[in-house]
């Protein structure tokens, strides 16, 4: 079974882009949502447990889109959650170069789905839009630096409908760019990417750093 990753901030952390109401609603309500349908699907009989990449593998190969879905809802609110920061600090560079296409392309993709900036295995940036709960694990050759969430849970407290206004004012306060280059540097063969919390034994006793 998956737990909740612990946040890396407490719950007002994120104001005023996003707003203590809204991440507890976004975290406890709609990850946590996620994480208990998975955790449902996973104890069905003959399903043995493994990390979540590995689960979300299996379930595009073998086309369980059910199991699919949650799998990779959990494992992108979980590297949402990791890939932001309180501490405010510019993106630098042809970081701060791709502000203008994340914003443009995630304001313009039609219904839910993420927005990430990822590299390819040499260095290259990218900006990604996926689909409802789809994410990049799949798209061979990317790691994702950061991801933000494009579906209306995610923003509509606290912007309405204006998926612009919170995306630019998501970009500069909310990115974890140490975490990005992190990420970016195990995308030029420097260290492990990020991997979401192994599964635990007793969900009610974890506590997921
Ligand atoms: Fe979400």
């Amino acid at each position: 079974m998956f737990a909740l990753p612990s946040l890396p901030y407490r719950y007002d952390g994120l104001a005023p882009v996003i707003s203590e109401r809204s991440l507890r609603l976004h975290y406890d309500t709609h990850h946590g949502g996620c994480l208990e349908a998975l955790n449902a699907l996973l104890a069905a009989p003959g399903r043995s447990p493994r990390e979540l990449e590995e689960v979300i593998a299996e379930a595009s190969q073998a086309g369980e889109r059910q199991l699919l879905n949650c799998a990779a809802q959990v494992w992108n609110h979980s590297f949402f959650w990791a890939a932001m920061s309180t501490r405010a600090r510019s993106p630098k560079g042809a970081l701060a170069g791709l502000k203008s296409a994340f914003v443009s392309e995630g304001t313009a993709h039609f219904g839910p789905g993420w927005i990430w900036l990822a590299a390819n295995e040499i260095g290259c940036l990218r900006v990604v839009v996926t689909r409802d709960g789809d994410d990049t694990l799949r798209e061979a050759g990317f790691v994702p630096l950061l991801a933000c969430d494009l579906w209306e849970h995610a923003y509509y407290l606290d912007h309405e409908h204006d998926r612009r206004a919170f995306l630019d004012a998501w970009f500069d306060a909310l990115p974890n760019w140490d975490f990005a280059a992190r990420q970016y540097a195990t995308a030029c063969g420097r260290g492990e990417p990020w991997r979401h919390p192994a599964p635990v034994d007793d969900v009610t006793k974890a506590k997921v750093a």
